[in-house]
């Protein structure tokens, strides 16, 4: 499969930010900016308020949802937490999974990512599962280590089916809301080694299905430069994504070879 069959995703991890009404004037905002995404698939990840607004909003239009995170057990005595199969109720379908702010400030995982991942499957729904070192590791030499026991981990119960529903997102942690973005190539290299990962571990069709979207201070003026490189499919968005305007142009600069 030539890379450019893959399409590419593009996703707005708007993290704690937007009231309900913040949100929705967002969307009206965006679609005026963006009516027609069909070369890149786009998508919205709120806070767990604004999905069921946004599923609503959503469903007469090209965009797609995603929450945040996720409990790995779908229902039960779990005061605070909401699973996979209410998150599909809502109309999600993408999940945001393992994000280094979930690792670094609530003790997440990589066997607690696995879970759900699994969680996420299960319910018919996508996860976006986050891996990436922090800048320590990198220093240390340990990137493609540390990246390789995430996706390993992550993906612990996957099948060579529900692998090839993954996106899989690199986020290297110093690069995350510092204004530092890895270089394409240095983007590119982590990008290669997990496909080659995939490839491994499942076969080469869904490692050259799964896409693998780059995240880390993406900004209007270099996501074509990233978007250039052979394995990177598309971006999670973190600080640029919350402003219609700056997340439109990241948009239309998003397509492979625009
Ligand atoms: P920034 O784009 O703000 O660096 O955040 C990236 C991110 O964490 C997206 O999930």
């Amino acid at each position: 499969m030539p890379a450019s069959a893959r399409r590419p995703i593009i996703a707005a991890n708007w993290k704690l930010h937007k009231t309900v009404a913040e949100a929705q004037q967002f969307v009206t905002d965006f679609l005026r900016l963006c009516p027609d995404t069909d070369t890149v698939e786009v998508v919205l990840a709120p806070p767990f308020t604004a999905l069921a607004p946004l599923g609503e909003r959503l469903r007469a239009t090209a965009l797609s949802l995603a929450a945040q995170d996720v409990f790995w057990i779908d229902e039960g005595a779990y005061t605070g937490e909401v699973s996979a199969p209410l998150l599909a109720d809502v109309g999600c379908t993408y999940v945001i999974v393992g994000h280094s702010e979930r690792r670094q400030y609530f003790g997440e995982t990589d066997e607690a990512v696995g879970k759900k991942v699994e969680a996420v499957l299960r319910a018919g729904l996508r996860p976006i599962v986050c891996v990436g070192e922090s800048l320590a590791q990198r220093q240390a030499g340990q990137t493609f280590a540390v990246v390789a026991q995430q996706v390993e981990r992550g993906l612990a119960a996957c099948t060579a089916a529900s692998a090839a529903q993954v996106v899989i997102a690199y986020e290297p942690v110093w690069a995350i809301g510092t204004g530092v973005t890895a270089t394409p190539a240095q983007a590119q290299e982590v990008h290669r080694h997990i496909r080659t990962l995939l490839a491994r571990r499942w076969g080469e069709a869904v490692a050259e299905a799964v896409r693998i979207q780059y995240g880390g201070s993406v900004k209007p003026d270099n996501i074509a430069a990233l978007m250039a490189e052979a394995d990177i499919d598309g971006a999670l968005v973190g600080g640029a994504s919350l402003d219609a305007a700056s997340f439109a142009a990241i948009v239309r600069r998003g397509g492979k070879g625009s």
